[in-house]
């Protein structure tokens, strides 16, 4: 089906975007980090970033070191200037958030050199060296990647999907505040057969879409981390980066997700970040 292809692909395209008419006849309702998500509190997602890049697009992100954000490729390729914002759970700034809001510069930004647009996304995978490191308060901290466990899916894993992507029915806009919502990590071919191509790769991870009350991630949150809890100690890990979902109906459909662990090499080669074997 090309046309699902081309769909697929608009959609991730647009998946970063912000600065669109919001009068563009694209109707949306409860849309964006959708469904029964909360405003998130404030130091719950210390890790969240918000990329804004060449000033009119913005994605979500997560802070990996005090010089490194982890992102979709999306939001890194075809853009020149990036500005990330650490610390706060509001998108723009506020005289009350000023102990909380860090926004730093970018000295490179990089996307996976195999990122596939020309059908379905792959390698939906890029980073960004900040210009200054990030100050560690109690609004600030890096977020784990997974060990690489290969025969580990997360299939069925409860997990937790944080973004500023758009919400309620201006589905272009972002939303105001960081929201999040807590779903459960599909099957790769059950997520293939509800999309009905043949889409996703062993890279991709999903989570479910509802059309009765859609959830997921919409514009805006491309880049944003999916988090698992994870060991004895039970800490925060990233196994997923939003990459796409349909469009027009952010929520209805499964959101799609590159997957972490079989990027830690190529993490660790541009970052120079040791993460635990
Ligand atoms: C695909 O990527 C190439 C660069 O590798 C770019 O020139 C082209 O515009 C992209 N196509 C789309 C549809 O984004
Ligand atoms: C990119 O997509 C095309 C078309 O689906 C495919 O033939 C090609 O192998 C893909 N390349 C990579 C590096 O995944
Ligand atoms: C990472 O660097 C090592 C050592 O140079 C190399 O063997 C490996 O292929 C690289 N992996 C990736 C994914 O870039």
């Amino acid at each position: 089906m090309p046309n699902m292809r081309l769909l697929l692909l608009l959609s991730l395209t647009l998946s970063c975007s912000l600065a669109r008419s919001v009068d563009s006849g694209v109707a949306r309702s409860g849309v964006g980090i959708v469904g029964p998500g909360s405003v998130a509190g404030d130091q719950q997602f210390p890790w969240q970033a918000l990329v804004r890049m060449d000033s009119n697009f913005a994605c979500g992100g997560s802070i990996l070191s005090a010089s490194w954000i982890l992102t979709a490729a999306q939001c890194v390729r075809g853009f020149s200037r990036f500005s990330v914002m650490v610390g706060s759970t509001y998108a723009s700034y506020q005289y009350s958030e000023q102990n909380k809001w860090q926004e730093i510069g970018s000295r490179q930004a990089i996307y996976h050199e195999d990122f596939n647009n020309s059908s379905y996304l792959s390698n939906d995978i890029g980073l960004i060296q900040l210009s200054s490191p990030i100050t560690w308060t109690a609004y600030t901290s890096p977020i784990p990647l997974p060990s690489l466990d290969a025969s580990n899916t997360f299939s069925g894993w409860p997990t937790t999907l944080s973004g500023f992507g758009s919400y309620g029915t201006n589905g272009w806009a972002l939303s105001n505040r960081l929201r999040y919502v807590n779903l459960v990590i599909m099957d790769n071919d059950q997520c293939a057969a509800t999309l009905g191509d043949d889409s996703i790769r062993p890279t991709n991870m999903c989570t479910p879409g509802s059309l009765d009350t859609p959830v997921g991630a919409c514009n805006g949150d491309a880049g944003s981390p999916l988090v698992v809890l994870q060991g004895y100690g039970l800490v925060y890990q990233q196994v997923g980066i939003v990459s796409y979902s349909s469009m027009n109906d952010c929520g209805s459909k499964p959101t799609v997700f590159t997957r972490v662990t079989p990027y830690l090499d190529w993490i660790s080669n541009h970052t120079g970040i040791v993460f635990p074997a």
